[in-house]
Parts: C-alpha cells; structure tokens; sequence
C-alpha cells in the first residue's frame, strides 16, 4: 500500500461550518470517507491542529517513512517559518494544498513559506486538491 500523511492546519476542523461559500459544505471527515474509497490502494493517515508546532511535529514524524505528505498549512502558510523548515527539512515529497485560491484573496495569502520547499502547489481547486495530490504520488511512486 502507498502510504499517504494528510495534514491540515488550523480552522480546517471546521470545515463545512466555516465560511461555506470559500470553503465548501463538506466536512473534511465526510470527504476522507470518499478519498479513501476513491483510492483503495492508498493507505491514509490523517492529522489536523490547530496548534502550529504540533504540525511541525508531524511533518517530522511522517518526514522519513511516507510515500508523500499533503499539507494545507490552512493560514500558517502565510507565516511559518518553522512549518517551511521542517518541509525543508524531511526526505518525504510534500504537495501543498490550499481549498480557496489564495492568489485572488487578500494580498498576505500570497506568501507561502512552503510552496519553495514542496514539489507542487494545488490551489483553488476546493478539496479536489487533495485528490489530484494524491493522483501524483501513484503516478510517481
Ligand atoms: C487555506 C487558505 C489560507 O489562506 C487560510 O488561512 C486557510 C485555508 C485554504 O485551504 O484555502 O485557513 O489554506
């Protein structure tokens, strides 16, 4: 089995009660469910938080013994030095995932201190993202 880290930073517990209109009416329980389904040859691990040095943790744990880590850093994207760092730092490829397009909103969701050190960047796209991430790493296992 192709083993996949999905990690999800902070508000992204909250997704279909959160700004639905950007967002969308999914949870990101409900849509798992689906994922999985969609790809039964991948073996997925989920982790959220909202705390940011939890994420660096998981970056790090998941960093030397998985197939590919999809990150949506949710807004520590914009301002993590620490989070670009353990990217930078671990063996496993990291795509970035972000729901909205953060390129057409306001002007601080344009920096990402993760794009540089992931080998993609899928944004805009609502949680297809995590979907065609995971299209890459069968493709490129
Ligand atoms: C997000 C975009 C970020 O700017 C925002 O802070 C989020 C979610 C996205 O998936 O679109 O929380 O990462």
């Amino acid at each position: 089995m192709l083993e996949i880290a999905i990690i999800n930073g902070p508000n992204l517990n909250l997704l279909g009660k959160r700004e639905p209109d950007v967002y969308g009416h999914a949870s990101f329980e409900e849509f798992l469910v689906q994922l999985k389904k969609d790809f039964p040859s991948v073996n997925f691990t989920y982790f959220q938080s909202n705390i940011e040095g939890e994420i660096v943790q998981a970056i790090q744990s998941h960093g030397f013994n998985k197939a590919g880590i999809i990150l949506n850093p949710a807004a520590y994207t914009h301002t993590s030095v620490a989070i670009g760092d353990a990217v930078a730092a671990i063996k496993t490829p990291v795509i970035e995932v972000h729901i909205s397009n953060v390129h057409a909103r306001e002007d601080f969701r344009k920096i990402s201190h993760v794009s540089a050190k992931s080998v993609g960047s899928i944004v805009g796209l609502g949680l297809k993202g995590y979907a065609l991430a995971t299209e890459w790493f069968i493709a490129n296992s």
